[in-house]
Formats: C-alpha cells, structure tokens, sequence
C-alpha cells in the first residue's frame, strides 16, 4: 500500500483525491489518509502530491504512518473530490515537526 505521511499536514493540496481511481482517501482537520486495505499500490498519487508527502509503506520507517494512516482510515469520512488547499498550506510545505506540532 501507500500512505500519506506527515508531510501532508497542514498542507492538504488534495491533488491526491482527483487520480485515486478507487477513491481511497480518508479526510481529517489537518490531513488526509490512505485506506491501506482499499489501495491498489497502483502508484499514481505519489508524484502528484506537491509536498511529497505520499509514499509507497516498503519505505524504511513507514511503520508509524502505516499505523496512523490504518486507524484514521476507519474514522474519517471518505473524500472523493479535492477542494482548495488552506491558504497557508505553502507556509507549511516541508516544515520539520509537523506530527508533533499539529497532529492531535
Ligand atoms: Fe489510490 Fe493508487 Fe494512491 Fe493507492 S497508490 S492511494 S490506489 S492513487
Ligand atoms: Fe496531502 Fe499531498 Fe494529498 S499534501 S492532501 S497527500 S496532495
């Protein structure tokens, strides 16, 4: 499968949404998630994501967001259209941390 790592948070640019062709996106306040059992690893969400934050869980230490992405992907609603991305979610590209200063 492939998850969505810290990277998308706060950032959110959602261009994911529109190339999932089996539409396995979860969405939270501050980012979004893949359902690892609905992902075909087909692979093309990973180059369209602007803050590189989608990566295939064969990664080294991808365990911590295959878990986050697992458990979230059960508890948020599906999104299946992308809308704006937050207009501080430039400011927030690459940021250092972000787990630790936004998620909660
Ligand atoms: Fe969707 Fe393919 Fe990305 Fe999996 S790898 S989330 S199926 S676009
Ligand atoms: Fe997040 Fe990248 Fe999608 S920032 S919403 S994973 S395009």
């Amino acid at each position: 499968t492939y998850v969505v790592t810290d990277a998308c948070i706060k950032c959110k640019y959602m261009d994911c949404v529109e190339v999932c062709p089996v539409d396995c996106f979860y969405e939270g306040d501050n980012m979004l998630v893949i359902h690892p059992a609905e992902c075909i690893d087909c692979g093309v969400c990973e180059p369209e994501c602007p803050a590189e934050a989608i990566l295939p869980d064969t990664e080294p230490n991808q365990e911590k967001w295959l878990e986050l992405n697992t458990k979230f992907a059960e508890e948020w609603p599906n999104i299946t259209q992308s809308r704006e991305a937050p207009e501080d979610a430039d400011e927030h590209k690459g940021e250092e941390g972000k787990y630790e200063k936004y998620f909660s």
